[in-house]
């Protein structure tokens, strides 16, 4: 009896013994991961196996971590699994960085989520030969398919009636205007790289850009976080990164069946869209070409998804403000009324003698700061910054909120004031003013993007005066995803 006692006991303990030992071990090999490297940025102490994932707050991660850049100053780090990651702050470290060490900073990290859904491929996550080919092959061949040309323009004025009548129809009772506008958005960067816009009572592409809005949403979830920190341990478990992953398949197989419609009428002569322009230059000979397939499929994908969101959700930020902000909105219109008047819709030669709506909609894209922490970074080359050591493959976070909102250089950062960019009247540009970020790798389709937000923001206040619907008050709450955009609301627009 006292035997068996003792064995049973002796089995327990050494139970307890090997896991205790196992855990210290276990501890110790970890522990040299923590350590920071020399002259690395300071920051606060990571966690054995959870590093600082805990210092972040997931609903709030733009704001969250004001504590610990009053602590340790405009370049700290923090450690997310096994991987260092280094935050900027302030207009001028983030300049240093972006731009007078633009080639120091240009590649992407290989984070696990977006890796294990485009790998080396495309535009906005790919790096080195691939990304310079893309980069150069896309922003050429938009150029040619209507930036900064007539055509795009009239491509723009054109949609902007389509949505005008759709808002029209909704007669001024309540309605959220997420999927019109999504569509408006989304149809020119389709047109120019399917050569197609689609109709706003098209299922199928409605559809699709319902997945795109919840894909891009998961983004923010705290699961798509800790997929990054843990990939082998996630790509097991279920989850909401599981439908993630699954959407962006989807997505995927949209495009590639629309590349797959191109390449049976294909006609090398003849290019009508980027997808057509990138057959052809599939077609040429050249050792060392990036133009396969993938990359084919991966740099349309990411324009469209680039092209949709970010574009679409300042919209809907726009609309927002000018429905709380009616003294705003009433001088926009009474620019509108003296410039362009009710016959005719705005066009870009309008905007120079516009100061005021340029202003408008340059403030609403400070303050809506719908990318907060911009795209990540990585080093290609070990370099120091502030005085601090960053080896080569070194991520880091260059963060525009810190730009945006920067108290040195705006004179009232929390405050919807058009007025930061004014002066005597007259449009004044804004050194901080950096919502696409800056350098080598400023965003792709800016130029593009402005001409929409102008031309579409500016037909919707020609049209239509936007109000809360009777009762309800209309707030600023965001919703986190791969960007900052408002909760769902409902409004209304009164025609004028
Ligand atoms: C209001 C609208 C937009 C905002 C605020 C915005 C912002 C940004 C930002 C901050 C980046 C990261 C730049 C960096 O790493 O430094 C980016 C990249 C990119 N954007 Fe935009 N963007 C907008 C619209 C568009 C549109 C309409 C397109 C479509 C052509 C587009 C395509 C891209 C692409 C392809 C990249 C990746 C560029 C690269 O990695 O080389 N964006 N954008
Ligand atoms: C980015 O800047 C904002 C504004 O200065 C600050 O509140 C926030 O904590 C910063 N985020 C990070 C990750 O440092």
């Amino acid at each position: 009896m006292l035997l068996q006692f003792l064995s049973v006991l002796w089995e327990t303990l050494s139970l307890w013994v090997f896991l205790v030992f196992l855990a210290i071990l276990l501890l110790i090999a970890d522990y040299k991961k923590r350590i920071r490297p020399r002259d690395f940025p300071p920051g606060p102490l990571p966690l054995p196996f959870l590093g600082n994932i805990l210092d972040v707050d997931s609903k709030n991660p733009h704001f969250a971590v004001r504590k610990l850049a009053q602590k340790h100053g405009n370049v700290f780090s923090m450690q997310f699994g096994n991987m260092w990651l280094v935050i900027v702050n302030g207009l001028s470290l983030v300049k240093e960085g972006l731009i007078q060490q633009g080639e120091n900073f240009v590649d992407r990290p290989k984070f696990p989520l977006t890796y294990e859904i485009f790998g080396p491929f495309g535009l906005v996550f790919s790096n080195g030969l691939i990304w310079k080919q893309q980069r150069r092959f896309a922003l050429s061949t938009l150029r040619n398919f209507g930036l900064g040309k007539r055509s795009l323009e009239e491509r723009i004025q054109e949609e902007s009636r389509y949505l005008t009548d759709a808002i029209e129809a909704e007669k001024g009772q309540p309605f959220n205007p997420h999927f019109q506008i999504n569509n408006a958005v989304s149809n020119i960067i389709c047109s120019i790289t399917f050569g197609d816009r689609f109709d706003y009572h098209d299922n199928h592409f409605q559809k699709l850009l319902q997945l795109l809005d919840e894909t891009l949403h998961l983004h923010g979830n705290i699961w798509a976080q800790v997929y990054n920190s843990f990939p082998t341990l996630m790509k097991h478990l279920p989850g909401p990164h599981q439908t993630l992953l699954k959407n962006w398949r989807q997505m995927e197989s949209f495009v590639r069946e629309i590349i797959g419609k191109h390449k049976k009428d294909w006609n090398p002569s003849e290019p009508k869209d980027f997808i057509d322009a990138y057959l052809n230059e599939m077609a040429k000979e050249s050792v060392a070409s990036s133009f396969h397939e993938e990359n084919l499929l991966y740099s349309t994908l990411d324009l469209f998804f680039a092209g949709t969101e970010t574009t679409s959700t300042t919209l809907r930020w726009a609309l927002l403000y000018m429905a709380i902000y009616p003294e705003v909105q009433a001088r926009v219109q009474a620019e509108i009324d003296s410039v362009i008047g009710q016959s005719r819709l705005p066009a870009m030669d309008d905007r120079d003698r516009m100061p005021y709506t340029n202003a408008v909609v340059h403030e609403v894209q400070r303050i809506s700061n719908i990318l907060p922490l911009n795209v990540p970074r990585m080093t290609t080359t070990g370099t120091t910054l502030a005085g601090f050591h960053l080896p080569k493959g070194t991520v880091l976070v260059f963060n525009l909120t810190s730009v945006l909102f920067d108290k040195d250089e705006w004179e009232t950062p929390d405050v919807f004031n058009p007025g930061h960019f004014l002066e005597n009247g007259q449009f004044r540009k804004r050194e901080a003013f950096l919502p696409f970020s800056a350098g080598k790798r400023v965003c792709l389709g800016e130029q593009l993007a402005r001409v929409e937000l102008f031309l579409f923001f500016t037909a919707l206040l020609q049209k239509f005066t936007f109000q809360a619907p009777k009762d309800v008050t209309l707030n600023l709450d965001f919703r986190m995803g791969l960007t900052v955009s408002p909760q769902p609301y409902r409004i209304c627009a009164f025609c004028r």
